[in-house]
């Protein structure tokens, strides 16, 4: 009881120190910077030293600070309201509280301007020109180039190529990807491009979705790409022979588009995709969960810093992850069937991945076909 009652005084002088200082406030932030140097750093009149306990017992502050106002009428003996407010070393604005919470007594975060920029404005422009700029420029190679067919056409036989587990894990990290990415899409773009479309009260309810959706999912994510690693990182630890596919960027800057003798069960293009999705992914969970537990690592400058990289970061793994959905489905003829039968056809298994095909033929795992096979051509035989 005593302490809600000190608590409610407390956020009481809180709100009348506010209400005091706000056009205190403004009004300095037109002033010259001669006269607020003036005032920084004039001693405290009746102000505690840094460190020192406030009155409710709360700590005010670790580090020094200099006094930057006095409300009007402080210096008078026989105010009891003296009001004061400090920039602290790393920039905070900060008035007093007596509450044990010494967070609560920061009024003003000046870097709090820049982050909120980049929220509204930088983050827009970039993830924009990315997800957009992709859309487009995979749209256009789709029209120019065409799909990437199967040159020798099906064959009708299939090697295997996904087990269940890895299908499952699969589709299970593609599922919350798509909806932790759709979610972050939402609360990013969601008040320029949708309040006009759907008005206040659907946003408000499609947002609080997006952000228990974004919660929520984000733990089958973290575990497909846990599993996704443990599954696939020997198979994509980079070799000599990767050089061969980069050169040619697989096929797309020359060379023979027809057939990739050197390539094991991963191209280049995959394992750099595979990296940046384990890499990515552990970041982006990282600095994901330091943003759902406030204040539990770091203040409210280390959030921001977070919340900038977990933005970036989403913002070109969504622009790797739809060239990936792309070229898994409408962009390469026969590669769709690796991630939903499980198998592929023997001719797309020669022509992509020549040196995996020649192990899984040795090993005896090609099927004998069913009698559906087009040309049946294979270059080897
Ligand atoms: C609708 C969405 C998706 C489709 C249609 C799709 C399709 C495919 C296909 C067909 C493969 C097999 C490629 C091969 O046989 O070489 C594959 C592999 C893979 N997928 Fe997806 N995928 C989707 C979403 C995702 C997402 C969201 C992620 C990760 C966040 C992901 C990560 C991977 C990885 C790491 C591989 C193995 C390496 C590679 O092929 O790059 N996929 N996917």
């Amino acid at each position: 009881m005593k302490h809600s009652i000190l608590a409610a005084a407390g956020l009481g002088r809180s709100l009348t120190a506010l209400l005091v200082l706000l056009p205190l406030l403004l009004a300095t932030a037109g002033l010259s910077q001669a006269a607020e140097n003036a005032q920084v750093g004039a001693p405290a009149e009746g102000g505690k030293q840094a460190g020192a306990p406030a009155p409710g017992g709360g700590q005010v502050g670790a580090q020094s600070e200099h006094q930057l106002y006095k409300a009007p009428g402080a210096a008078s003996p026989a105010s009891k309201e003296q009001v004061n407010i400090y920039r602290t070393e790393d920039g905070l604005i900060t008035g007093r509280v007596s509450i044990p919470d010494p967070k609560l007594a920061v009024l003003v975060q000046p870097a709090g301007r820049d982050w909120r920029e980049f929220r509204t404005l930088i983050l827009r422009i970039v993830g924009g020109v990315f997800i957009v700029g992709t859309v487009l420029a995979l749209a256009a190679f789709l029209l120019f180039k065409g799909r990437v067919r199967i040159r020798g056409g099906r064959s009708g036989r299939t090697v295997p190529r996904f087990n269940a587990l890895e299908r499952g894990n699969h589709w299970l990290t593609a599922t919350s990807f798509i909806v932790l990415a759709i979610s972050g899409l939402v609360v990013t773009f969601g008040r320029p491009l949708l309040l006009p479309l759907i008005g206040h009260e659907s946003l408000t309810i499609l947002s609080q979705a997006a952000k228990y959706g974004h919660n929520f999912f984000s733990v089958p994510f973290v575990i497909g790409i846990a599993v996704m690693f443990l599954l696939w990182a020997w198979d994509n630890l980079p070799e000599r022979a990767d050089w061969a596919w980069i050169k040619t960027a697989g096929g797309l800057l020359g060379g023979d588009e027809a057939h990739h003798p050197e390539v094991g069960r991963f191209n280049a293009g995959q394992k750099m995709l595979f990296w940046f999705i384990i890499l990515g992914g552990a970041a982006l969970s990282v600095s994901g969960y330091l943003l759902m537990a406030p204040f539990a690592v770091t203040g409210i400058g280390g959030m921001q810093i977070f919340h900038i990289a977990h933005a970036l970061i989403g913002a070109v793994l969504i622009t790797g992850i739809i060239a990936h959905i792309y070229i898994g489905s409408v962009g390469m003829e026969g590669a769709f069937s690796a991630m939903g039968s499980g198998r592929v056809d023997e001719n797309w298994a020669y022509e992509h991945h020549g040196r995996w095909y020649e192990e899984m033929r040795d090993r005896g795992l090609v099927s004998s076909g069913d009698g559906r096979g087009t040309t049946g051509r294979l270059p080897a035989e």
